[in-house]
């Protein structure tokens, strides 16, 4: 593991990422947001903030006028109560409303798509299989699981492609997804893995910092210093791994000194079977992510054999 390998993963902007706001390339063409919700709205803030796009070249539509309010006035991009108006409008589609929505937007907007349009879906556990059943064939898709902290621009998303998608749609998708923090590529199949991991993961670590601030509570602290401290001791700890490139274990052993009160904690910590809790952990997300997307499939092959009425 180099520093290299592990500084390029940081967000853009960050200096070990190596680019800046103002050497960020610029991204051509118009981008759409299909739902402009919490997922939407963190990616047109990292695009802008980035540089990559102007907000002219972004259109994002919604059905609540209030919410299209709140998003125009705050990043001056178009918006529209019209799926089709963004898809008339946007080679780059992002569908970003919520998995379960997704179905009737495929299909309200399928017989509008611009035959060279690229569509790139947000939707946690939603197949690759099952937006192409819906879109007309040869259209290029590219499926990404990004997790929560993308809304502060600290995420982590992985990305999938189907057999149309190109070497330079890949390379438009991470430069959106790097806008919101650091970016995989990988086959589809892998996704479930990156569901148990850092798709879910966020959860797990809400799990650790809350755990660790009631420790703080119980040897005399404060709730507020202890979950300030254990929440920046989680950062911290992150940031030096990534930034030095260094092996977890190398960075544990720095702070475990003979005899000393990491050791003692650290073993309390192995009796306890954190190590295989948490392996437990993933593997049981990623089990039920690979189950979620089976009964999608399935059930897309159920609509397909239904016979018309
Ligand atoms: N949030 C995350 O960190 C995260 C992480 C991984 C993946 N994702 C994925 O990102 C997607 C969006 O999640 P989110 O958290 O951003 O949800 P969200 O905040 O609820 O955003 C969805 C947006 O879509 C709008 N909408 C509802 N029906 C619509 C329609 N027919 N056409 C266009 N827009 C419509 C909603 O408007 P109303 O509010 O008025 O209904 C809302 O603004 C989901 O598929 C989710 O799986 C999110």
């Amino acid at each position: 593991m180099s520093t290299t390998e592990l500084g390029s993963t940081l967000p853009a902007g960050s200096a070990a990422a190596g680019e800046t706001a103002a050497t960020q390339p610029t991204l051509t063409g118009t981008i759409g947001f299909l739902g402009t919700g919490n997922m939407a709205e963190a990616l047109i803030r990292g695009l802008l903030r980035s540089g990559a796009v102007k907000p002219e070249q972004i259109w994002g539509s919604e059905p609540r006028a209030s919410r299209m309010e709140q998003i125009k006035s705050r990043y001056g991009i178009h918006v529209t109560k019209y799926n089709v108006d963004v898809v008339r409008h946007a080679s780059i589609i992002i569908l970003s409303v919520k998995p379960q929505i997704l179905p009737s937007v495929l299909d309200e907007i399928a017989p509008h798509l611009k035959p060279r349009a690229l569509v790139i879906s947000v939707a946690a556990g939603v197949p690759i299989a099952v937006i192409e059943a819906r879109l007309p064939t040869g259209i290029r898709v590219v499926r990404t699981m990004p997790n929560t902290p993308a809304l502060v621009g600290a995420g982590a998303t992985a990305i999938a492609a189907n057999q149309h998608a190109t070497s330079e749609d890949l390379k438009v998708t991470e430069q959106i997804f790097r806008s919101v923090g650091m970016t995989v590529v990988l086959d589809e199949e892998q996704l479930d893995a990156v569901t148990g991991l850092s798709g879910s993961g966020p959860a797990y670590m809400f799990l650790i910092i809350e755990a660790l601030s009631d420790a703080g509570v119980k040897v005399g602290l404060s709730r507020y210093n202890a979950v300030a401290l254990a929440a920046h001791t989680v950062l911290g700890s992150a940031k030096l791994l990534i930034e030095t490139g260094d092996h977890p274990g190398q960075l544990k052993d720095m702070v475990t000194s003979p005899g000393g009160t990491a050791i003692a904690g650290l073993h309390t910590l192995e009796a306890g079977g954190l190590r295989t809790t948490l392996m437990n952990a993933v593997e049981a997300a990623t089990r039920r992510s690979r189950e979620l997307g089976e009964a999608a499939l399935a059930s897309l092959n159920r609509s397909r054999n239904k016979p018309e009425s």
